[in-house]
């Protein structure tokens, strides 16, 4: 399987300019790579990073483009949200759900689970973020989604007390990953089957940067979602040649 870095932006930067700079130097730089980068950026950007990476396309390499949340309905009365269906027709691939950060505010893992049915609805990527009380979460979510689909969906484990901007955040030990991801590996097992968690990617999320993403890909993580680190490019970029060196 690819490296898989996903770049999570979060309500950042604070203009459309400073966005798509930091896109164009992202993609000029990953292009000779062979590893998936997913630029996750506020909504209300994505329009212009979606152009930008379909002109690339239209050269000789991909640059994907994802959300960081969705509805779980794909039209009507809803004011304020938005539905899976728009993004793919934006042109996006992937979207992330059940971020912590979501979670805090209200969204809870049954409502996690009708974003990742509505997303794959539409044949759009649902990025997972599982955090500390992984059997429940994941319990939850895999009661309601087939076992055909689950290695269409890419899992993360993200504690949220390893989360950069957390205060006191503690970054994980290799250690604690490598037995996070095995129990998320037995419990996809259980689901879905041998096949299916082979097919299946699990990424790490939480204070990663270029100097510790190798540690963690050591452990089985088959790359990670990305957020404080994937604001400068520079840095961000050393992230993903370090993933793809491995
Ligand atoms: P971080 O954020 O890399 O800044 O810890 C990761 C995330 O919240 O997805």
């Amino acid at each position: 399987m690819k490296p898989l870095i996903i770049a999570n932006w979060k309500m950042n930067p604070a203009n459309s300019k400073d966005a798509f700079d930091l896109a164009s130097a992202v993609a000029k730089d990953v292009k000779s790579l062979d590893v998936d980068v997913v630029l996750c950026p506020p909504l209300i950007y994505i329009p212009e990073i979606q152009s930008l990476a379909y002109k690339l396309q239209t050269t000789n390499y991909k640059l994907q483009v994802g959300a960081q949340d969705c509805f779980w309905e794909q039209e009507g009365p809803y004011t304020g949200q938005v539905s899976p269906l728009m993004l793919k027709n934006l042109g996006c691939s992937y979207v992330i759900l059940g971020h912590s950060e979501r979670k805090r505010l209200g969204e809870t893992a049954e409502m996690v689970a009708k974003k990742i049915q509505a997303a794959l609805e539409v044949a759009l990527i649902p990025v997972v973020c599982i955090g500390e009380n992984i059997e429940k979460e994941m319990k939850i979510i895999l009661n309601e989604i087939k076992d055909t689909d689950v290695s269409k969906i890419v899992f993360v484990y993200e504690p949220e007390g390893a989360i950069s901007t957390e205060p006191g955040a503690q970054s994980l030990s290799p250690e604690q990953l490598e037995q996070a991801l095995g129990v998320m590996r037995a419990m996809l097992l259980k689901k879905a089957g041998e096949e299916a968690v082979q097919k299946t990617a699990i990424l790490y999320g939480g204070s990663v940067k270029a100097q510790n993403i190798q540690e963690f890909m050591e452990k089985g993580a088959q790359g990670a979602l990305v957020g404080a680190a994937s604001l400068g490019a520079q840095e961000f970029v050393g992230l993903v040649k370090n993933a793809v060196s491995m």
